[in-house]
């Protein structure tokens, strides 16, 4: 069994066998967010790209519990130079740490890092998503991403337990979009992700769950910040 928490936009924690992974931990500043950056543990953090709001507390929490962050190699040079511990990989590659194994994942997006320092955009690689194996289990965070054609080939012609997908629109696919990512993912449950946050990324969580539940055989939770389930 492993413990999903959603703590708000695109940052997810799962919890298994005394270790914790934090996806994008954008806590400090983030509108919905659940938690401080204070009130998170993490043994291993993974960040999608360089997006403030996808950074947020990694290099804090990184700090804090010594935890890795797995991300872009050109990323993971830009938050080691701002004190994090970290591990730098691409596209196609599996990091395995012991109690979890992760690929790195293609993601249709952007990837500028800002400098928390000078406020300058530097460029930090590509931007990912992850496949995670653990507890068990494999989830994929799809990051921020317009949707695309090769997600059918993500889950590298294993089950899908739980897919986190943005619906927002605007930076990443909108609803419509995400249901044709899960037709093509084919998860067990989907998790909708990036939506509501922010004037310019709002949606109607509750029709993306009756188009789930209608037109694919996946399951979907709705998640408000702060609120986990099991799987
Ligand atoms: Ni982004
Ligand atoms: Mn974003």
């Amino acid at each position: 069994m492993v413990e999903i928490t959603f703590l708000g936009h695109a940052c997810f924690q799962l919890t298994h066998d005394g270790k914790t992974i934090l996806v994008d931990p954008f806590l400090n500043g983030n509108p919905v967010a659940s938690t401080g950056a204070d009130g998170v543990w993490a043994d291993l953090i993974l960040v999608t790209h360089g997006h403030s709001d996808h950074v947020g507390d990694a290099v804090s929490i990184s700090k804090r519990t010594g935890s890795p962050v797995f991300t872009a190699f050109e990323l993971s040079l830009r938050l080691q130079a701002a004190g994090a511990k970290v591990v730098g990989g691409n596209h196609g590659g599996t990091h395995d740490f012991g109690f979890a194994k992760v690929k790195i994942t293609w993601a249709s997006h952007s990837s500028g890092y800002i400098n928390p320092n000078t406020g300058e955009v530097e460029e930090a690689g590509n931007p990912c998503g992850f496949i995670v194996h653990f507890g068990g289990k494999t989830f994929y965070h799809a990051g921020d991403t317009a949707l695309f054609g090769d997600m059918a080939l993500v889950s590298g012609g294993g089950k899908l337990d739980v897919a986190m997908i943005p619906i927002g629109g605007f930076f990443t696919m909108d609803a419509h979009d995400a249901v044709e990512a899960v037709r093509l993912l084919k998860p067990s449950l989907v998790i909708p992700m990036h939506y509501n946050t922010f004037p310019q990324i709002q949606a109607d969580h509750n029709r993306f769950r009756q188009d789930i539940e209608a037109n694919t055989p996946s399951k979907c939770s709705i998640l408000a910040p702060g609120e986990k389930i099991d799987v």
